[in-house]
């Protein structure tokens, strides 16, 4: 059995009071192994991006704790939050989060945590963007926008890859170049979560997990998994 990296313990986040309180995350428990590669399934508004961002320390539990190597996180001072995210984790936002007033090249460059220029470069061109590079992120569509911000996540040296949506706005060729890039981070050695809608892409995944009114119904391992080029949708 391989080591737990990250474990969400009785977690709950509720939105609103009184008749309106809402439980977007219902008690939730669940482990990432290290080298997982896990998809997170399940509708629209189901929880799926409340829970990755608990992951990424980006957003705030009422209840429960998050363990990163065995420290809970929800327990760390902003400081230590911020190095958190800064150097452990890797996130691909459901909708990008790039800096407008910037180029594309300075998003992937700049970004907190970042590694050398060559790697950024290479990594630009490698989601077929190395003719963009010195386009501002407005002057993008938005496939190539959620290009950019995978470019910027891949650009880090974290172990782990949070990634909500990362095939969301492509069309299925640029689709399928970001699954093998990820595919790729896998088998370095990187543990991958991977949220989506499209139950195919689950079949690539060694563990997937199933989400439904903020609570996790179904976890089931996959034995045998496909690699990104067998994977259709
Ligand atoms: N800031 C907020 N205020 C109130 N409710 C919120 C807020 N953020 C999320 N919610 C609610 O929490 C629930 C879960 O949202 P979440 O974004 O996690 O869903 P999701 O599974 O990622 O959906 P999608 O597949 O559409 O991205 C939704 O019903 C949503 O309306
Ligand atoms: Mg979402």
């Amino acid at each position: 059995m391989s080591n737990v990296l990250l474990e969400a313990k009785d977690l709950v986040k509720t939105y609103g009071e009184g008749e309106g309180l809402f439980y977007a995350l219902n008690h939730v428990n669940l482990s990432i192994y290290e080298h997982d590669f896990l998809v997170i399934l399940g509708g629209s508004g189901s929880g799926k991006s409340t829970l990755l961002n608990m992951f990424g320390g980006i957003d705030k539990v009422d209840s429960g704790s998050i363990f990163f190597q065995g420290k809970d996180i929800t327990k760390f001072r902003d400081k230590e939050l911020t190095l958190y995210r800064r150097n452990d984790i890797g996130f691909i936002y459901q909708f990008f989060n790039l800096i407008n007033d910037i180029t594309v090249y300075q998003n992937v460059v700049l970004a907190p945590g970042a590694r050398d220029k060559k790697r950024a470069m290479r990594l630009l061109e490698q989601v077929g963007l190395g003719d963009k590079k010195d386009k501002f992120p407005r002057q993008l569509s938005g496939g190539q926008q959620q290009r950019v911000a995978i470019a910027r996540a891949l650009n880090k040296s974290a172990d782990i890859l949070l990634c909500d949506e990362p095939t969301g706005a492509l069309d299925d060729a640029s689709g399928k170049a970001v699954l093998k890039l990820l595919e790729e981070i896998h088998e370095q050695g990187k543990t991958i979560v991977l949220v989506t809608h499209t139950r195919e892409i689950a079949e690539m995944a060694n563990r997937v997990v199933i989400m439904k009114d903020g609570k996790v119904i179904k976890e089931k391992k996959n034995e045998n998994p496909k690699k990104a080029a067998e994977v259709e949708w």
